[in-house]
């Protein structure tokens, strides 16, 4: 019979996956973002998804067993949608705007995960492994909100302000190695 704990584990392998997927994609959607606060945001969650793959190996541990990652459809599909989105704004204002949309719903989805993946680990009694959830758990909200308010303040004025044609040139500039990025980070 299946019980809680293979469940547990069958999430936790394809989360690790999720955040294999995003060390490899956030450099590439923060070269294709023309706002630095965006590129910045990105690349400060990169450095905690890179922390994240190392606690989840952690949370496996805790469990005695080895570290696996299981394909997760869910951030393939969500990668290849940001890919679509930034390929068909590159050159536009709104790419950052464009940007930002799909990363939240990354962070969406990983939001949702590491919740049940937390609750798990608390019902299963494995306080070491509930507490490193909790730790990812509160980053991730915290790259949420900052995407959040990027979207309400910069990012959006900017894909908002038509007449910036300097930002704008600048990113049509740099659309030929912004979509060679993008197709490498879903390969
Ligand atoms: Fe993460």
């Amino acid at each position: 019979m299946k019980t809680l704990q293979h469940l547990f584990l069958g999430e936790l392998a394809d989360i690790l996956d999720a955040e294999h997927r995003l060390v490899k994609a956030l450099p590439k959607m923060a070269k294709a973002a023309t706002c630095t606060h965006l590129q910045n945001a990105l690349l400060d969650h990169l450095e905690e998804t890179e922390g994240h793959v190392k606690k989840l190996e952690l949370v496996f541990e805790a469990f005695g067993h080895k570290a696996r990652g299981k394909t997760c459809q869910a951030t393939v599909g969500l990668l290849a949608e940001a890919a679509e989105i930034a390929e068909e704004y590159a050159g536009s204002s709104a790419i950052n705007a464009a940007l930002i949309a799909a990363a939240q719903k990354v962070e969406h989805y990983e939001i949702a995960s590491y919740g049940c993946l937390l609750e798990w680990a608390e019902r299963l009694g494995n306080k070491k492994a509930a507490d490193l959830l909790q730790e990812i758990l509160n980053e991730e909200k915290s790259a949420n909100n900052a995407l959040t308010e990027l979207a309400q303040t910069r990012s959006n004025d900017e894909a908002l302000d038509v007449g910036d044609s300097e930002a704008a040139a600048d990113a049509a500039a740099k659309k030929t190695d912004v979509l060679k990025a993008i197709h490498q980070a879903i390969d």
